[in-house]
């Protein structure tokens, strides 16, 4: 264990070392790379046991999806907490493109625009487009609390309707609606079933979001033979079966959110290309972001059975009878609910996998070696490895709800879920999520509400493509 201030610290004693491992020949390389990944060997054991090999947290390897997506799937992984941080220093990384890793969904998924997640921190445009969100974000902040209190109070009543006619609740269906109109409401002022969308935008946006990502998962079909599922990984799936779903939802937020895009256009940002980027941040950055993280949030609390139950269930209600409400500086009064969703970003990470570009050679360093990485190379992280590095987190894989309590809170500059550290902040100059603090938010909102109606719960959890999926079979009333 290193103690939380012995990195990120230079450690020039350190010695070079070849960067360890092979791309093997070219179009077979990346294919087999790819079954070992997908079918083989499964994520998790694919980086696990190249580690392992090459004794080494950072190697070369190639990333899905390869032949015929992308033209160049070779990358340099890091793997641990320290070796990961160069993916957020901007002076030595480009993020140009870069988004969705090794190849870029067509623009017409985007309205023909390369939006803000797409630009590198030096192009003008990322500048002037992530102040527009900060502003936006931080000229919206009266709104959180309500909307959000409003969407879960919907969220658990669909809960308990369901359970009660079916026994139980998939929880993943109405957390996207319930994210889906917070995302859209604040966007917009007005809810999506006032405008044409009606109940429609959640489906439309993940049939939007599956054909861009097809090519990073798996159909997840057991019976499906490898050599057919693999096929989402050679041909990419074409935006027109989602084209009119994509319009009426840019129609939508066009025609809702004017005010916003009567500042977009005061900021020097023409109508069309802000639309075409708040529709990306509303439906892929914010709905994409909540659709994994809500669940995982509900999927690790579950596990922490009655006992953290009650501890959590104490703590809301204290502090919310002597407060008389919840309000921002509430929820700063909770040390363990604040520490339990900490723990959720930390040991699932809803966005796992960071991409970046060299802008020159540069030299980094994991635990115990040097590496030099050559101008123009792409670099990789999966951040599931770095966020449960043994060297840094005791009992990684454990889910720990109180790690970041007290003297715990001092590991909070390793827990890197919005492309930074948790103690860094979202700027125009950085490729932090502007949202950073909303999120967090939102996730201490939902254990509040959670704890003020019920004292327990139980869920049966899996996995569906993006993430957890969570059936809620039980919610034990607050006595
Ligand atoms: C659970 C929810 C969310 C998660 C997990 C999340 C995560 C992230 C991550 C990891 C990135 C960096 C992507 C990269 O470059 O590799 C990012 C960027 C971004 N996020 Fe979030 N986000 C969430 C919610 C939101 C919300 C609610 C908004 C806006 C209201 C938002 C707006 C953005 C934008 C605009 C960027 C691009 C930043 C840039 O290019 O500099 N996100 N987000």
């Amino acid at each position: 264990m290193v103690s939380p201030s012995d990195h990120p610290e230079p450690s020039p004693e350190l010695t070079l070392r070849e960067i360890p491992g092979t791309y093997g020949v070219p179009f077979f390389g990346p294919i087999k790379d790819r079954y070992d990944y997908f079918y083989n060997q499964g994520k998790d054991e694919f980086f696990k046991t190249r580690i392992q090999k090459y004794n080494s947290t950072v190697f070369r390897t190639n990333m899905p999806p390869g032949p015929f997506i992308s033209s160049n799937p070779r990358v340099v992984a890091v793997l641990d907490s320290k070796s990961f941080t160069i993916l957020f220093d901007n002076s030595k990384v480009e993020k140009k493109n870069i988004l969705d890793g090794t190849y870029m969904p067509k623009l017409n998924f985007f309205g023909g625009y390369r939006v803000c997640a797409f630009l590198d921190t030096d192009e003008s445009n990322h500048h002037a487009l992530k102040s527009f969100f900060l502003t936006f974000i931080s000229n919206s902040h009266k709104k959180f609390i309500p909307y959000m209190r409003t969407g879960l109070t919907e969220l658990f009543e669909n809960l308990e309707n369901e359970i009660s006619d079916n026994g139980s609740a998939d929880f993943n269906k109405h957390s996207d609606n319930m994210a889906f109109d917070f995302v859209f409401r604040l966007v917009t002022g007005t809810r999506p079933a006032e405008t044409q969308l009606k109940s429609k935008g959640p489906a439309t946006v993940n049939t939007w979001l599956a054909l861009q990502l097809a090519p990073l998962g798996t159909s997840g079909l057991k019976f499906i033979p490898s050599f057919v599922d693999d096929i989402i990984h050679t041909v990419r799936l074409p935006f027109f079966v989602i084209k009119s779903g994509y319009k009426k939802l840019y129609n939508a937020v066009y025609n809702s959110a004017s005010s916003l895009l009567d500042e977009a256009e005061k900021s020097g940002i023409a109508r069309e290309e802000a639309c075409h980027n708040l529709v990306f941040l509303a439906a892929f950055n914010a709905f994409g972001g909540m659709k994994v993280l809500f669940p995982s949030l509900i999927k690790w609390i579950s596990t922490g059975g009655v006992t953290l139950h009650r501890r959590l269930a104490e703590e809301i209600r204290s502090v919310v009878k002597t407060e008389g409400d919840v309000t921002f500086s509430t929820l700063e009064k909770m040390p363990l609910t604040k520490s339990a969703v900490y723990e959720a970003l930390r040991i699932e990470p809803p966005v796992p996998f960071q991409y970046a570009t060299a802008r020159e050679d540069i030299i980094i360093n994991s635990h115990d070696s040097a590496f030099k990485i050559k101008k123009g190379e792409t670099i990789f992280g999966y951040q599931p490895f770095a966020t449960k590095d043994p060297k840094v987190f005791e009992n990684p894989d454990e889910f720990v709800a109180d790690r970041f309590v007290g003297e715990g809170e001092k590991l909070l500059k390793y827990v890197y879920w919005s492309n930074a550290r948790e103690t860094d902040n979202p700027s125009a100059d950085n490729k932090q999520c502007p949202a950073k603090d909303l999120v967090v938010l939102c996730c201490r909102l939902m254990l509040v509400e959670l704890f003020l109606r019920y004292d327990t719960f139980t869920a049966e959890t899996g996995q569906v493509a993006l993430g957890a999926s969570v059936k809620i079979t039980s919610l034990t009333k607050a006595t």
